[in-house]
């Protein structure tokens, strides 16, 4: 082999490997923020008198610390969203969940059937949004209060590492302003998997709402 034919060969390995380079990056692309970081918290709601309210980002209106955090904990989801949760009343928890479901993130929301459409329930509006929904009709309660962030999408990019939130706490306005609460964060993978496991069983086991 002479030199110019190593030469040829050198530049369509180079030349090769950079279309490789940038196809593969092209493919993370979806990835907005990475978010490689473990995630362990204790996100506590423990006011005995009337909480010092902030300005959120995420809200209109002026918000605990607490119920900041919960959101800039949800702003982190960036591909999947799955939420299984006995009462969902929270206006600033449902106007996120909406910004999410138009972001693109794929959403899945469980309900107890008994609660889906009780007063100031925000379970119609994710609906209307096409957000899919489930329950079952049934004497016990669906009374769960967990979500699962990013852990239901064919990953390609490891940049995300799912969490769960989970604990006492509905997403009830009664529940983020006046009760003594706690919602633990975690990104544990045993821990993630065990809440993920739990959610696809109910998924397959719980109906489409049909009214
Ligand atoms: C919420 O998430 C979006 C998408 O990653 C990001 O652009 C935005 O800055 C976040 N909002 C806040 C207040 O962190
Ligand atoms: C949330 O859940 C409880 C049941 O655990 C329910 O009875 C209640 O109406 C809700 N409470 C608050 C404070 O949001």
């Amino acid at each position: 082999m002479n030199f110019s034919n190593t030469l040829a060969i050198a530049i369509i390995i180079g030349l090769a490997s950079a279309a490789y380079g940038y196809f593969s990056t092209k493919k993370k692309k979806p990835l907005r923020t990475p978010r490689k970081m473990e995630i362990h918290d204790v996100i506590m709601f423990s006011q005995a008198k009337e909480p010092e309210l902030i300005r959120s980002q995420f809200s209109r209106n002026l918000v605990n610390p607490s119920m900041d955090r919960l959101l800039s904990y949800l702003n982190l989801t960036r591909h999947s969203l799955d939420i299984c949760m006995y009462m969902i009343t929270n206006c600033d928890i449902a106007h996120l969940i909406h910004k999410l479901h138009s972001r693109g993130v794929k959403i899945r929301c469980i309900v107890d059937a008994d609660m889906a459409y009780c007063t100031g329930s925000a379970t119609k509006g994710i609906e209307k949004q096409g957000i899919e929904l489930r329950w079952m009709k049934s004497t016990n309660l669906m009374h769960h209060k967990f979500c699962i962030i990013d852990a239901n999408y064919d990953s390609i990019d490891s940049d995300v590492i799912p969490f769960v939130m989970t604990g006492s706490l509905n997403w009830t306005t009664q529940g983020l302003n006046g009760n003594w609460e706690d919602v633990l964060v975690t990104s544990k993978p045993i821990i993630v998997h065990q809440l993920h496991m739990e959610f696809e069983k109910l998924w397959t086991q719980f109906k489409a709402i049909d009214k």
